[in-house]
């Protein structure tokens, strides 16, 4: 299996997939609506589908005689069923899913993890149909530039470093158009949205609860130390701290020939 550092098995994953899809989700189904593709009868296909929550989501609507495929390294966290919801374990970096037979094709925070995120979309575009869209939405760690106080920056600057030492791309959002134009989609359209959080709120124990998970890995790899972990932590713990992490880079492109 290739690595993956939040890897499904590590204790607390399937709280923080769950807050994902209560942080994320809204967001997403936005993004699929606007594109009027997913009726009843279509065929849809979500790579990296975590818990599936979309998934589930798409399989309604596809309904009656459509497919939602939900395909994951690893379906272990999944626990919805559907009948036209099929599961499919495999690396999105091996090839295509069923190729050139789905309506919608989407992944939501999966290739910044995805070492050659170039193949990954080769295989994404290549289980489109003709005239079928793919929807990518990843983040852009861009407003941790700014973020306050120094000790919060500081922080993200080390999550930044220990990233690159392990193949994760933060900043993958921005390089989305260009990476859908090069094969030849379409009406490509793109935004970029960030939320604004406090201490307390429910992105930022998103935070805590990703940071415990991968606090022992953070500290070894040298890029931060327990002073700067614990800072940040106890940021997240104060109301009165406002701040911003991600710009959520939401780019869809159509397949050509329809
Ligand atoms: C950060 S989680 C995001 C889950 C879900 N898309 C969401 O946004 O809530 C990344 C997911 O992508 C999956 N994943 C990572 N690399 C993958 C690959 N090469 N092929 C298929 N799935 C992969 C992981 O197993 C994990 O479920």
């Amino acid at each position: 299996m290739p690595q993956y550092v939040l890897g499904h098995y590590l204790k607390g994953e399937g709280k923080r997939l769950a807050l994902m899809s209560e942080l994320l989700d809204p967001m997403h189904r936005r993004y699929i609506d606007a594109l009027n593709i997913v009726k009843p009868g279509a065929r849809t296909l979500e790579v990296g589908c975590g818990n599936a929550s979309i998934s589930a989501w798409l399989a309604e609507r596809v309904s009656p005689g459509g497919t939602a495929v939900a395909f994951d390294l690893d379906l272990s966290l999944i626990e919805v069923r559907a009948p036209n919801l099929e599961l499919r374990q495999g690396d999105i970096v091996a090839g295509p899913v069923a190729p050139g037979t789905f309506d919608l094709v989407t992944a939501r925070a999966v290739l910044h993890h995805v070492a050659d995120a170039e193949v990954a979309i080769t295989n994404l575009v290549a289980s489109l149909r003709t005239g079928g869209v793919l929807l990518l939405i990843e983040p852009d760690f861009l407003p941790v530039s700014i973020a306050e106080p120094p000790e919060v920056r500081a922080f993200w600057d080390g999550w930044l470093a220990w990233s690159r030492e392990r193949g994760i791309d933060y900043h993958i959002g921005r390089t989305l158009a260009p990476r859908l134009a090069a094969p030849g989609l379409t009406q490509i359209s793109g935004t970029a949205e960030t939320a604004i959080y406090n201490g307390g709120s429910t992105w930022a124990n998103y935070w805590t609860l990703t940071i415990n998970e991968l606090r022992d890995d953070l500290i070894g790899s040298g890029k931060l130390n327990v002073a700067l972990v614990d800072t940040f932590l106890n940021h997240c713990a104060d109301s009165n701290w406002w701040t911003q992490t991600i710009a959520f880079t939401a780019v869809s492109g159509r397949s050509p020939g329809a």
